[in-house]
């Protein structure tokens, strides 16, 4: 008896205090979260990934540019953008090394493992490049005959790797890199997301994104799993762009809704 009423204090006492706990890091500002730098906010991003984040004469441009630049103000710090390999992105910020890692990058369960993920603020669709005159017409026309071009670590590499073998696949630094070598027939097609994709073309003649979709996927920022302030942070951040049309009106600036 008089121990179940002990354990039963316990686990009170743990409660009040869990509570307590939340009570804390629920106040939004005051700054309770840690940055790599302080009053920096350090991204990480590969931007060759257009209209996401890219380069613009000595500019870093792009909806993802600005929604960090719009969290950025919100928690009173100054943006600092690294452009890095897209593979090399979390590992970095599992290590400390940046803030947030923002490059229109799915959430997976996999990546889930390594890092947390905010809520999510787009959504993107795997998608088919192929030259005008190609055979394929569709998702259906792909196999492991078919040279397949990719992003170096990116979902378009990891679903066609498993769906198609090792040894139809074709790793690229960057998609710009894999486009390239569409142009120059060294291989016969490119899965990567959807609106990098109608922005590649727009850049290459010759090429056409198929009307099919590879596979459909959301869009959200990493954080270090030690860094749950910051996470809650940026998601406040998001959540108050989100409602307040931020993001939309970021989204429409670079990928205007057509009528
Ligand atoms: N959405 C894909 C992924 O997360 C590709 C992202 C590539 N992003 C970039 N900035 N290059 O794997």
């Amino acid at each position: 008896m008089k121990n179940s009423k002990r354990i039963l204090s316990v686990v009170l006492a743990a409660i009040l205090g869990v509570s307590l706990l939340a009570g804390c890091s629920g106040s939004k500002s005051g700054g309770s979260f840690k940055t790599v730098q302080s009053g920096k906010l350090v991204m990480a991003t590969n931007a060759a990934f257009p209209p996401y984040e890219y380069v613009e004469g000595s500019d870093y441009m792009g909806i993802d540019v600005e929604i960090a630049g719009e969290i950025a103000k919100k928690l009173g710090l100054e943006l600092v953008i690294e452009d890095v390999d897209f593979d090399s992105i979390i590992a970095g910020v599992q290590s400390g090394k940046y803030d947030m890692g923002m490059a229109g990058m799915t959430v997976t369960d996999e990546r889930k493992q390594s890092v947390n993920f905010s809520e999510t603020y787009a959504n993107g669709i795997q998608a088919i490049i192929v030259p005008e005159d190609s055979a394929i017409a569709s998702v259906d026309d792909l196999s492991s005959d078919t040279s397949i071009g990719v992003q170096q670590g990116t979902t378009g590499d990891i679903y066609a790797s498993d769906d198609y073998g090792e040894d139809a696949i074709t790793r690229f630094k960057t998609g710009t890199d894999a486009v390239q070598a569409l142009t120059t027939g060294k291989i016969d097609c490119v899965i990567i997301d959807n609106e990098p994709a109608k922005a590649y073309v727009a850049a290459n003649e010759g090429l056409k994104v198929l009307d099919t979709t590879y596979v459909e996927e959301e869009y959200a920022i990493c954080i270090a799993k030690d860094n749950e302030k910051l996470l809650d942070a940026i998601n406040s951040a998001l959540k108050d762009l989100k409602s307040d049309g931020t993001v939309d009106s970021i989204v429409e600036k670079y990928i205007p809704t057509e009528g």
